[in-house]
């Protein structure tokens, strides 16, 4: 048994295992093996963290280290912590968001100690220590486990600097589904927009330089000052008439945006009334949302 395991290795080296290593390993933790699919996955992190080796199998990682981070996608945790033998006291961790600790359970029945510890961030892009120290500075980690991890897992997390939230098991998939409202969904819309772009003839490198500054003054000021005040548009003026025309035009042109704004435009509706518009503005924003939602709804692919 350790609570302070001077080997930490990672199994699935990829976006987030390159980029948590990195980190960790910036920080002062040991971070000393690699295992991936591919054995070249591993040598990549080898090569770029002191006194860390690769390792050509799960099994021969797991030997060797005190603390496991199972980083794999989601749907290959399980049948990694069923085929790797474990040992009793020996820390074993996935960073799945929308996942409990149930799928370690193989782990949890040879005697090692589970958890999970999910970084509430996006990892693509990361090769190099400072970036992805940057990267994980101030971000939330949902942090879970039994036995010494989650005292061990918060101070890791504060060593990073972020700050570890506790979610029930009950409400993973909400908290998860906030992380995809707020990153992945957001790029997906971002896309509905350089469409329209490059339906009115424009590139997208020449879409995303009018879309990004646009993008980018937008979160700053949700981080300022909140979400409702920073919404600007026809929703917050009920101002039906610009969207039925915005519409009409997304219908014809970028049918993807056009099921988006229908269904935005829904979800605008409790901002408007915290921004003062009217009810009956509201309720004619609401029949026009469903009756073009509903429209599309119909329509054959
Ligand atoms: N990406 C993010 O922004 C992010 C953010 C928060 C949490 N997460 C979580 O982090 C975990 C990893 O996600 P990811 O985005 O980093 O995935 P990823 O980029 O696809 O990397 C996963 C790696 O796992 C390796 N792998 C696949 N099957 C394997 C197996 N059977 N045995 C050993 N290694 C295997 C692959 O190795 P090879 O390269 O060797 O083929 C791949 O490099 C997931 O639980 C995900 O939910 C990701």
């Amino acid at each position: 048994m350790t609570d302070q395991p001077s080997s930490i290795g990672f199994i699935g080296i990829g976006l987030l295992g390159r980029g948590l290593a990195l980190a960790l390993s910036a920080r002062g933790y040991p971070v000393t093996g690699a295992a991936s699919r591919s054995f070249s996955s591993a040598q990549w992190l080898s090569e770029r963290v002191d006194g860390c080796r690769a390792y050509g199998t799960p099994q021969a990682l797991a030997d060797n280290s005190d603390l496991v981070f199972v980083t794999t996608p989601d749907s290959v945790i399980a049948e990694v912590a069923s085929r790797v033998m474990w040992r009793s006291g020996q820390g074993v961790v996935h960073c799945s968001g929308a996942s409990s600790t149930e799928l370690l359970r193989p782990a949890e029945l040879q005697g090692a100690a589970v958890g999970s510890m999910h970084p509430f961030q996006t990892f693509a892009g990361l090769t190099r220590s400072e970036d992805a120290e940057a990267r994980l500075n101030g971000i939330a980690f949902a942090v879970a486990g039994e036995l010494w991890l989650p005292a061990y897992l918060d101070r890791m997390v504060r060593a990073l600097g972020g700050h570890p939230v506790n979610i029930p098991d009950r409400d993973r998939p909400l908290y998860h589904a906030s992380a995809i409202l707020g990153c992945g969904y957001l790029a997906a819309l971002l896309q509905a927009a350089v469409d329209c772009w490059t339906a009115i003839g424009y590139t997208e490198e020449e879409a995303l330089a009018a879309l990004v500054p646009l993008a980018g003054t937008t979160i700053e000021n949700i981080r300022r000052n909140g979400v409702a005040p920073s919404v600007t548009g026809p929703a917050v003026r009920g101002d039906l008439s610009t969207m039925n025309t915005h519409m009409a035009a997304l219908g014809d042109s970028v049918p993807s945006g056009a099921l988006a704004y229908g269904a935005l435009t829904t979800a605008s509706l409790p901002l408007a009334e915290r921004r003062g518009v009217s009810p009956e503005a509201v309720a004619g924003m609401r029949t026009l949302a469903d009756k073009y939602l509903r429209r599309w709804d119909s329509c054959p692919e």
